[in-house]
């Protein structure tokens, strides 16, 4: 582990992955080494003057009136195991165990987590998957309008936006609709902790607003991912007062550690602090590097860069998506040459699309790096005529509304993924990135979602819940094939019975 971490920072590679702030550089040039470099002697426990995570009065209730400011939030909590228990802690604070909530299909793992600790019964929504390049697209207003009318005993609705590719939902009349309705919407804004700073810096689009400037009542932030606090810190915003804070803090204290690392709270407020200071100046380079990059981007011959024109999508322009299929090598390859030869890392590879996550820490000469290597691999690949586009690979369809909840199957056995359809899939599936699973708990697993997985795996994709020699976990076939509708109707008549 050592050996591998310090040969990675000795080699000072270009990042465009997560953590946003890219390295001490950053830190550096905003005069804040004092605390990276005492680092392990900040790492302490709740010493008289540290203050309290889950009653904080003095240091940390300052960093979150801070963050409180900085996105005119109601109230915020800073978070230690990231953006995934603010999901896990919002979901749990407002719907009531048993209860409904109306759900995109593309959130994250720990959203369906949630579900399962909260015994909560979901109603997806499932985004659109953009044709022109396969990605998981923005879920729309209409569609959970009308999700909404069928369950008014839904209490909430939970969208993520941007999504790992920054594909943005238009989260004002998601607002507008669900509110109403009566309804709380929390918005998984993982991938946008930025927005609330960048919108501004692109006046004329390409940039969406914040979910905080948007209407949603939650909204949970990666700081990490894109802005400048340490990885596993993150934040959560109160944005409106139909939310009870008692039960949210409540439900922190319930799932976080009881050992949170000062470390990364001070990174939170190194974060605060120098959005503060420097927030703006960041913002403007980072909006005309980015601007830059697109504009010059338009050299590729073969590698399509998508969102180059912002009005087709509503995008977060930050998260930098090429489609290779043009090229005459595979995504891997290419990544393998980009890190090996120029030690430029991206964040994911999903079928033809690589994703370089730009952040809060990257300066010009990182996009001019890629921009160069880039165009140099297109030209040397058209040098060798004998070369040729290896086959593009087609992934089958996302795995559509199969689903057919049942109760999670209570002992699971080992199943090869090949031999599993028609059984009940007893752990999630979760092609990781991006993070959402192809299958959960409770549904039957069917031919489409084993083509999907079995399709991912030989593009060399990191699937979890599946073994390497192919194992799932699962229950038994399942017996109920019936379709959703005659389930449900079963369900309000099973129900009706115990009222009376
Ligand atoms: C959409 C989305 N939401 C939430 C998370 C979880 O965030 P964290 O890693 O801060 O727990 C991720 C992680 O990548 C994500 O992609």
């Amino acid at each position: 582990m050592l050996d591998f971490l310090l040969k990675h920072a000795k080699e000072r590679p270009t990042s465009f992955h997560m953590p946003g702030h890219k390295g001490s550089e950053l830190f550096r040039r905003f005069g804040y080494q004092k605390f990276t470099s005492a680092l392990v002697d900040c790492d302490i426990t709740e010493i008289d003057g540290a203050d309290n995570l889950f009653q904080p009065e003095t240091i940390i209730r300052e960093i979150q009136e801070q963050y409180k400011g900085l996105y005119e939030s109601q109230k915020t909590y800073l978070l230690v195991n990231g953006a995934s228990v603010g999901i896990i802690a919002a979901i749990l604070s407002v719907v009531e165990p048993g209860g409904k909530l109306i759900l995109a299909r593309n959130c994250h793992k720990a959203a369906f987590n949630a579900l399962r600790l909260g015994n909560i019964t979901p109603v997806y929504i499932y985004p659109e998957i953009l044709e022109e390049c396969g990605l998981s697209g923005p879920v729309t207003a209409s569609q959970i309008q009308q999700l909404l009318l069928k369950n008014l005993d839904a209490k909430a609705v939970m969208v993520t936006s941007p999504n790992y590719y920054g594909i943005c939902s238009d989260i004002q009349e998601i607002a507008e609709v669900v509110h109403k309705l009566g309804k709380i919407l929390i918005v998984d804004q993982a991938h946008g902790a930025h927005l609330k700073f960048l919108h501004e810096k692109f006046p004329e689009g390409g940039m969406p607003k914040s979910a905080e400037d948007s209407g949603a009542d939650i909204v949970i932030n990666s700081t990490h991912k894109t802005l400048a606090s340490f990885t596993q810190s993150a934040i959560l915003n109160i944005c409106s007062d139909k939310i009870p804070l008692d039960i949210i803090e409540d439900r922190l204290q319930m799932l976080e550690t009881t050992s949170p690392s000062y470390m990364l709270m001070g990174s939170l407020a190194v974060n605060a602090s120098l959005l503060k200071k420097a927030g703006t100046e960041l913002m403007q380079d980072w909006a005309e590097n980015l601007n830059m990059f697109y504009d010059q981007s338009k050299v590729f011959e073969n590698i399509k860069v998508i969102g180059v024109r912002p009005e087709i999508l509503c995008l977060d322009r930050s998260k930098i998506n090429i489609d290779v299929s043009d090229l005459k090598i595979s995504p891997f390859e290419l990544v393998r040459i980009l890190e090996n030869r120029y030690s430029i890392y991206p964040e994911l590879v999903t079928g033809n699309i690589i994703m370089f996550m730009s952040g809060i820490g990257n300066v010009r000469k990182d996009y001019e790096n890629l921009l160069l290597a880039l165009h140099k691999i297109e030209k040397e690949l058209e040098d060798e005529p004998n070369r040729k586009v290896p086959p593009k690979k087609e992934l089958p369809p996302y795995p559509k509304e199969q689903k057919l909840l049942q109760p999670v199957p209570k002992n699971p056995q080992k199943v090869h993924l090949e031999e599993a359809e028609g059984r009940v899939c007893a752990a999630s599936i979760v092609p990781y990135p991006p993070g959402y699973p192809v299958v959960c708990p409770g549904e039957v697993i069917t031919a489409e979602v084993i083509a999907y997985v079995k399709a991912l795996r030989e593009n060399g994709e990191n699937v979890l819940g599946i073994s390497e020699d192919g194992l799932i976990q699962t229950g038994p076939r399942s017996e109920n094939q019936n379709s959703r509708a005659e389930i449900l109707s079963r369900i309000a008549e099973l129900k009706n019975s115990v009222k009376k």
